[in-house]
């Protein structure tokens, strides 16, 4: 066991329709978060868990993790107001030993314990990396209501979590973000504004993000098909 995980779930339930964290809700009789964690607890490589939350939610993130049979340390650590500045105060609270680190959304409770454990193998040569999966889609640029390029699908990624990274690094371009005033919706972002590189492993067409009600329909699908 080598890595350390961060998993931001201090987010609201507002795109989903839901007045609270939409992690809480349930998914065949779990909470999100749950299905995440017994993921990530599964995967042989990770070796330290640190969810980041609303102190709002923490009495219920409590209870989930009472439900989760591990012996891994799992520590609580307060959200911001982004899902930047929530990744930044993660890096912040990683012990000395975190110099390797996964980031993987809450809401991604899909991913399989196979995927932690490629992305970890893929950390040990990497400086900085993406689960992602080819697009399928022909992706369009608009302008207004205006196609203005089709960009060569071949190129075209989707970006998934987990995320790894040299975690020294990923903290520096952090602060530089904070410097600077730069706002990303991913920390490979970060790592690309400051010039490092990050590459590519496979991730999971399965592992999509719970964002709307439709792909919490979609998942439930997904993980009884997996029974
Ligand atoms: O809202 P969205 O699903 O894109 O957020 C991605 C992940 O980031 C979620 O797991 C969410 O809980 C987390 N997040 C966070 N802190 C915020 C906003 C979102 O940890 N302030």
């Amino acid at each position: 066991m080598t890595c350390h995980l961060l998993i931001p779930a201090a987010g609201s339930g507002k795109r989903m329709g839901a007045d609270r964290n939409k992690l809480l809700l349930p998914l065949i009789e779990k909470p999100i978060l749950l299905w995440t964690l017994e993921a990530a607890i599964a995967s042989e490589a990770i070796a330290w868990i640190g969810v980041i939350g609303q102190p709002h939610d923490y009495p219920e993130f409590q209870k989930i993790f009472h439900r989760l049979n591990t012996t891994k340390p799992i520590h609580l650590i307060q959200g911001g107001t982004t899902r930047q500045a929530s990744v930044f105060n993660g890096l912040k609270s990683l012990p000395s030993n975190g110099d390797r680190v996964l980031i993987h959304d809450g809401a991604r409770c899909l991913a399989t314990p196979q995927l932690f454990d490629r992305c970890d193998k893929a950390l040990q040569t990497m400086q900085g990396f993406i689960a992602a999966v080819p697009v399928k889609d022909t992706i369009k640029i608009v302008d207004g209501q205006t196609i203005v390029d089709t960009p060569n699908r071949d190129h075209l990624w989707a970006a998934q979590t987990p995320q790894g990274f040299q975690a020294d690094l990923l903290k520096n371009a952090h602060l530089k973000a904070v410097e600077l005033g730069w706002e990303v919706t991913d920390d490979a972002a970060l790592f690309e504004k400051v010039g490092l590189p990050v590459q590519i492993v496979m991730g999971e067409e399965t592992n999509l993000k719970i964002t709307t009600p439709q792909d919490l329909a979609i998942a439930e699908f997904i993980l009884k098909q997996r029974n």
